[in-house]
Order: structure tokens, then C-alpha cells, then sequence
């Protein structure tokens, strides 16, 4: 049974989608979750289910090295680090602690619209098609290896937030089938 660590930030629909997938699963478990902002949704979204939580107040430290160091520190053993609206650019020091062992979400088909806007830049430029992208993290900006993508069209009626809960349905899939692919592949 693998162990997962999530990061996110925010909402947490995908941390909850990971969680409903991983409550039944023989492949994995979620050992914890890591969020950034005390007054996330997605901690109570942890603690409904259960799974231990982690809040770490980046600012309470004098560099993202610190911060990261003290993460190491206090994180449990885990097979694969998960970013799932974690809104924050990992540094060399997880980076190091886990080579290979971190991927990340990405609302869009990179290396289309990468950064934190990735429906809206993708929106606002007129795409007719856009998508998710599931990638391996490295030092640079949604830059890493590419281990999956599914297209979401953006059709002509659609509004951007027509569009966001188009993605996010595709996402709320994606992510637990390709980190099972992961597994089932031996690949971590
Ligand atoms: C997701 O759409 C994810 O792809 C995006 O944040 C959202 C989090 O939603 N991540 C990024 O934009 C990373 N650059 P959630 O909190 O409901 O899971």
C-alpha cells in the first residue's frame, strides 16, 4: 500500500475526490494533508475524513528553504508528494527530499498557460480547446515531464465559469487514475 501526501491551498474538490478514491483503494493511502492557509475549506475537508492535516504558515519563517526544511521535518514517510491546488512553486529543498516523487496538477494543456490562472488566461485568450495536465515538478514553473493530459473544449456558450467547472470535472478524475497508473506501473 503506497502512501500519498497532498498539498493544496484552498478548495480542496480534489483533495476530496482524492480522498473519496483513496478510502476504498488498495493501491494507497493518504497519510496526510499539507495546506498553506490556516482558514482553507479543504482542512475541514481533511478532518472530515479523517486524515491527519499539516498547516504551515510560510510566513512564520525567514525563507522558503526554512519552510520546506521544517515541512521535511514533520512530514511521514510517503511514496508520492501530490499537488492539488497547492499555489505555491516548490523550492530545491522538498525538491531534493523527494527527486521524482512530487507531481502537480495543472489546469490547462501545458505548456499552454502555465502559472496560478490557467482557465482564465486560457479563456480570456480565445482557445477552443484547453484541458488538465498531470506533471512531474522540477525547479522550474509547471515545467516538468508530462505524465497526462485530457482536452476539455471550450464551446461557444460557455462562460469561464462554465469553463472552470468543466475542467474541474475532468480533474476530479484524472488525478486518482494517474496516480493509480503510477502505481500499477511500478513507477513509484
Ligand atoms: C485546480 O483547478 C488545480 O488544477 C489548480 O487549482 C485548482 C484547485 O482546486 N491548480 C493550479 O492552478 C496550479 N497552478 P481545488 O482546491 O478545488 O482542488
Amino acid at each position: 500500500m503506497k502512501r500519498l501526501i497532498i498539498f493544496a491551498s484552498g478548495t480542496g474538490s480534489n483533495f476530496a475526490a482524492l480522498a473519496a478514491h483513496y478510502a476504498a483503494s488498495p493501491l494507497a493511502q493518504i497519510v496526510a494533508l499539507v495546506c498553506d492557509h490556516a482558514d482553507a475549506p479543504v482542512l475541514a475537508k481533511a478532518e472530515a475524513a479523517g486524515i491527519p492535516t499539516l498547516t504551515v504558515d510560510y510566513k512564520a519563517y525567514p525563507t522558503k528553504r526554512a519552510a520546506e526544511q521544517a515541512i521535511v521535518a514533520m512530514l511521514p514517510p510517503a511514496d508520492l508528494l501530490i499537488l492539488a491546488g497547492f499555489m505555491r512553486i516548490i523550492g530545491p529543498t522538498l525538491l531534493a527530499a523527494y527527486p521524482d516523487r512530487i507531481i502537480n496538477l495543472h489546469p490547462a494543456l501545458l505548456p499552454s498557460f502555465p502559472g496560478r490562472t490557467g482557465i482564465e488566461d486560457a479563456y480570456a485568450y480565445g482557445v477552443k480547446v484547453t484541458g488538465v495536465t498531470v506533471h512531474v515538478v522540477d525547479a522550474g514553473i509547471d515545467s516538468g515531464r508530462i505524465l497526462a493530459q485530457v482536452p476539455v473544449a471550450v464551446l461557444p456558450h460557455m462562460s469561464c465559469a462554465d469553463l472552470a467547472t468543466a475542467i474541474h470535472a475532468v480533474e476530479h478524475r484524472l488525478l486518482p487514475t494517474t496516480v493509480d497508473r503510477l502505481i500499477e506501473e511500478g513507477a513509484i
